[in-house]
């Protein structure tokens, strides 16, 4: 079976492609770069010893992927490709709302045109904007607060009008928690460019000596230390979660949608201890304001995606903060040596 990956050259993207190929699926990667590296690419085809066929293309080049569908008789699509900075989303709004929307609905006439109606589509936990409960279940009202979030709201209600128009489509929506972490191996990982927004990366730079000390951004907040509660899960679970979805899809399901979490919620100051842990050395910090934007708890009911895929998150903190450490201590620059 013929898998296309669009940003298949991405962080989640390289650790699915990983598991896709050591369980016996062909990938074709779609990706123009604009937030990844060869490398990655390079370095999965040696970890699994299996080759992959890649392809420098901007998915809104709708020419170019019609010439992909034609030459690669494509059984099933996972569509990572995406912007996916908060803050910047917020100052170019346009452009995330060209890249992730349009390129998605580019991406949907192709794979109409070729009648392969089935996709798995990276979602995100932020499409429950702040959460009136948690654990969050799929069925919890949604919203969102800024426009990277707004896209994968919009591409939801997209799908589903498309799945409403056309029931042979099958589609599984997967909202993503917390990812972090890295392949065992230590030889694919996250790699920020510049400054990491995201609290692991950052804490991995502090942990290697690249950054002076982390910024705990809020412990006012309305949780047992103070600072803010996320679900964090392990990249190679959320690979994994992925390969279940595929298989799901071949039972022709219509439109399923699956929170992927672990289910714990671990503070700012449990991560930091996580990794102090992980890398045995003290991690400085400084308590900053919060950050505009925050919530202070999210976590996930995953129990949906156990019980229809059989999925559940494996590894835990310990495992995530080590293999982040692996990674980035082996690779201190990421993927540009
Ligand atoms: P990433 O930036 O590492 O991967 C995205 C890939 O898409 C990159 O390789 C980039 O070059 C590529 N890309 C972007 N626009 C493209 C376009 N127009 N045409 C072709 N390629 C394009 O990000 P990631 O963390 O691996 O995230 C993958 C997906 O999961 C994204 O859609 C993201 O929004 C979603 N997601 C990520 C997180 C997270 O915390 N990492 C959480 C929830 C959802
Ligand atoms: C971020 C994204 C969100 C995405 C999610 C999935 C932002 C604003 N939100 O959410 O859209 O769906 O990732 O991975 O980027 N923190 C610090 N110091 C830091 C960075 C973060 O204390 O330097 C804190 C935050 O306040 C938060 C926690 O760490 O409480 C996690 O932050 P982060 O890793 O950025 O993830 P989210 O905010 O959950």
């Amino acid at each position: 079976m013929k898998i296309l990956v669009t940003g298949g050259a991405g962080y989640i993207a390289s650790h699915t492609n990983l598991e896709l190929l050591n369980a016996g699926y062909d990938v074709v990667i779609v990706d123009n770069l604009s937030n990844s590296s060869m490398e990655s690419v390079k370095r999965v085809e040696k970890l699994t010893g299996r080759k992959i066929a890649f392809y420098e293309v901007d998915i809104l080049d709708k020419e170019s992927l019609r010439q992909i569908f034609e030459k690669e008789k494509i059984d099933s699509v996972i569509h990572f490709a995406g912007l996916k900075a908060v803050g910047e989303s917020c100052l170019k709004p346009l452009n995330y709302f060209r890249n992730n929307l349009s390129g998605t609905i580019v991406l949907l006439e192709v794979m109409q045109e070729f009648a392969v109606k089935s996709l798995v589509f990276s979602s995100s936990a932020t499409v429950y904007g702040d959460p009136a409960k948690v654990p969050v279940t799929e069925d919890m009202p949604l919203s969102v607060t800024n426009p990277y979030g707004r896209t994968k709201l919009m591409i939801e209600d997209i799908l589903q009008d498309l799945y409403r128009s056309d029931a042979t489509w099958n589609i599984a929506i997967l909202r993503y928690f917390n990812p972090i972490g890295a392949h065992e191996s230590g030889e694919i990982g996250e790699d920020p460019s510049g400054i990491p927004n995201n609290l692991v990366p950052y804490v991995a730079k502090v942990a290697i000596g690249e950054l002076e000390k982390i910024n705990v951004n809020g412990d006012d907040y309305d949780t047992p230390d103070g600072t803010g509660i996320r679900d964090y899960i392990h990249v190679v679970d959320l690979a994994l979660g992925h390969i279940k979805a595929i298989e799901k899809l071949t039972d022709h399901p219509g439109l399923v949608i699956y929170n992927l979490g672990t289910g714990i919620g671990y503070s700012v100051f449990d991560i930091i201890h996580n990794y102090e842990k992980a890398c045995n050395k003290k991690l400085p910090y400084t308590v900053v304001a919060r950050r505009p934007g925050d919530i202070a708890v999210s976590y996930a009911d995953a129990s949906k995606a156990y019980q229809e895929l059989g999925w559940k998150a494996e590894r835990g903190i310990d495992k995530m903060c080590e293999d982040s450490y692996r990674w980035q201590s082996k690779y201190p620059k990421g993927y540009s040596k």
